[in-house]
C-alpha cells in the first residue's frame, strides 16, 4: 500500500518536476516542454537593454516589456518573466502553450526593430491519469500475484487433505479386498467342492444307470 502510494507520487512528481530549458535568442528555435512541467524561455540577454519588447503566441499578446517594466504578462498566474537574465518561466505547461510565438523588439522610437519566432512543442499526457493507470496496472498485478499464491497454497492443503482421503481410501479397499478375498476364496472353495460333489455324482449316476440298464 505504501509503495504503491509511494510511486503515484514519484510518478506524479517526475511528470510535473520536468524543467526544460529554451535559448530563443537565434531566430527560429525550436523548444520542447513536457505537460505539467516548466519551460524556461531566454528571450534575451537581459532584458534592460531593450527597450521596448512584445512577446506574442500568435496573435496573442503574452508578454509586453516597456521602459524597464513588465505592462503586461496575460498568463500571470503560471508565469514568470525574470528581467536579469531576460527568461520567461512557463509553469504548469499545458497542450495549448504547443505553437509558434514571436519576439518583436523595438527601437526606443517604438520602430520594429527585430522578430525572432519560436516553435513550442508540449509533449506528453496528464501525468495525473499516467499516475492513476500506472497505480491501477500495479494494483491488479498484486491482485493477480495475491490470487495466485492464495490458489497455490490453498491447492497444496487440499492436495494434502486428498491425499490423506487417498491414504484412508486405499487402506479401506485393502482391508475390503482382503476381507472379500477370503470369502470369494471360501466361495470359490465351495463351489469347486460342490462341482467336485456334484460332478461326482454326475459322472457315477449315468455310470451307475448304464450298469443298471
Ligand atoms: C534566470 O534567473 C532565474 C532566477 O534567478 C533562474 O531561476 C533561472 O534559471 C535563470 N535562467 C537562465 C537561463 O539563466
Amino acid at each position: 500500500m505504501e509503495a504503491t502510494v509511494g510511486l503515484l507520487f514519484l510518478l506524479i512528481g517526475v511528470s510535473y518536476g520536468v524543467e526544460t530549458f529554451c535559448d530563443a535568442r537565434q531566430d527560429g528555435a525550436q523548444c520542447l516542454g513536457s505537460w505539467g512541467g516548466t519551460v524556461f524561455v531566454k528571450l534575451m540577454d537581459q532584458a534592460s537593454g531593450a527597450p521596448r519588447m512584445d512577446w506574442m503566441k500568435g496573435a496573442t499578446l503574452i508578454l509586453r516589456w516597456r521602459n524597464n517594466e513588465i505592462v503586461a504578462n496575460t498568463i500571470m498566474s503560471r508565469s514568470e518573466f525574470i528581467p536579469n537574465n531576460g527568461t520567461f518561466r512557463i509553469n504548469n505547461l499545458r497542450n495549448s502553450d504547443s505553437g509558434k510565438y514571436t519576439l518583436n523588439l523595438f527601437d526606443s522610437e517604438g520602430k520594429e526593430k527585430r522578430t525572432r519566432n519560436l516553435q513550442l512543442f508540449v509533449e506528453g499526457q496528464s501525468p495525473i491519469r499516467v499516475g492513476a493507470i500506472s497505480a491501477l496496472v500495479f494494483y491488479l498485478i498484486l491482485l493477480l500475484v495475491c490470487i495466485i499464491i492464495l490458489c497455490v497454497r490453498s491447492k497444496k492443503q487440499k492436495c494434502k487433505e486428498n491425499l490423506n482421503a487417498d491414504l484412508i481410501y486405499v487402506d479401506v479397499r485393502v482391508v475390503q479386498q482382503q476381507g472379500r478375498k477370503s470369502v470369494k476364496q471360501n466361495m470359490e472353495e465351495e463351489v469347486e467342492y460342490s462341482q467336485i460333489k456334484t460332478a461326482g455324482r454326475n459322472d457315477v449316476m449315468p455310470k451307475s444307470k448304464t450298469t443298471l440298464k
